[in-house]
C-alpha cells in the first residue's frame, strides 16, 4: 500500500517506539500524521498533529474516530509493562497490561474499522512483541497481554480482509524505549522498528519479525517446547 499521501493514527506517539512510527511515516510521505497522546497541551513535533486520545477512556476513542476520520493507516503502539512478578504481589498492574494492550488496541481498532473502511480499506497496525509467542518469567503478566493482543489481531486480519484492509503485527524482542530502562539486554533502535514497519506496510505484508531474537522464536514454534525454551 502506500504510504506517501496516506493520513495515519499512531496511538502512544509521544515517546518511544510511537514516536518513532509517527516521524517514520510523516518521513514516507504521509499527508497528515495524527500523534494520539494523553496530554496533546504538553505534545509538540514538527509535522505531527497532536490528538487526545487514552486508549482505555472510551468517550476519547469515540471522540477521536470522530476527529480524525480521515485516518487511513492505524498504528496501536499504546501499552504498558506493569504487572507484578509471578509469584507475589497485586494484580492491579497486571489489569492495568490488559486494559491498555489488550482491551485499549480492541476499543480503537473497533472504533476505526469504519473509517478505515470508508477510507478504502487502509492498514491496521499492532504492535506486538517476541512475548506474543513466548513467556518471560520475569513479565508473566505483560507476555499474556500480548499473546492476547496478537490473537486479537489475527481476528481482525480475518473479520477486515472483506473490506481490504491490511492487518500487521509487529513482533520485536527489547527495544531501546523508557519501558526497558531496566532491562540490561542488547537492545535495538524504535526507528529500525518503525523503518521495518513501513518496509512491510509498502509490500503488503501482514508480519513484521524485526529481529533475530524474535524471527528465531517464530522459528521454534513449530518444535518441542524444549527448542522454544532453551537458554530462557
Ligand atoms: N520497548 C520494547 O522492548 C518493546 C518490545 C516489543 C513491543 N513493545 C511494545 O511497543 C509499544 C510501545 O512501547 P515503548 O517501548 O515505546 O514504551 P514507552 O516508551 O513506555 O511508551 C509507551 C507509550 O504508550 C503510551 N500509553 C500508555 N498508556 C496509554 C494509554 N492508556 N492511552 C494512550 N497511550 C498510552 C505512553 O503515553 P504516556 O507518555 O502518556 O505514558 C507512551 O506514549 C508497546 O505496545 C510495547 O508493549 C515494546
Amino acid at each position: 500500500m502506500d504510504i506517501k499521501g496516506s493520513v495515519a493514527l499512531v496511538t502512544g506517539a509521544n515517546r518511544g517506539i510511537g514516536l518513532a512510527f509517527a516521524r517514520a511515516l510523516h518521513a514516507h510521505g504521509a499527508a497528515k500524521v495524527y500523534a494520539g497522546v494523553r496530554e496533546p497541551e504538553t505534545f509538540r513535533d514538527p509535522g505531527l498533529v497532536p490528538l487526545r486520545l487514552d486508549v482505555t477512556d472510551e468517550e476519547q476513542v469515540a471522540a477521536a474516530a470522530r476527529a480524525a476520520g480521515d485516518v487511513s493507516i492505524l498504528i496501536n503502539n499504546a501499552g504498558v509493562a506493569s504487572g507484578p512478578s509471578l509469584l507475589e504481589g497485586p494484580f492491579d498492574g497486571a489489569r492495568r497490561e490488559m486494559e491498555v494492550n489488550f482491551f485499549g488496541t480492541w476499543a480503537v481498532s473497533r472504533a476505526y474499522t469504519p473509517v478505515l473502511a470508508a477510507n478504502g480499506g487502509g492498514a491496521l497496525v499492532n504492535m506486538l512483541s517476541v512475548a506474543s509467542w513466548v513467556a518471560n518469567r520475569r513479565f508473566p503478566s505483560y507476555a499474556a497481554s500480548k499473546s492476547a493482543q496478537w490473537s486479537l489481531t489475527n481476528a481482525f486480519r480475518l473479520a477486515l480482509r472483506e473490506q481490504g484492509t491490511l492487518v500487521v503485527g509487529v513482533h520485536a524482542g527489547y527495544v531501546d524505549t523508557d519501558l526497558t530502562a531496566d532491562v540490561d539486554s542488547p537492545k535495538i533502535l524504535a526507528a529500525d522498528v518503525a523503518e521495518q514497519t513501513m518496509t512491510a506496510l509498502l509490500n503488503d505484508e501482514p508480519e513484521v519479525l524485526v529481529d533475530e531474537p524474535t524471527r528465531h522464536v517464530r522459528a521454534a514454534l513449530s518444535g518441542g517446547l524444549e527448542a522454544l525454551y532453551a537458554n530462557r
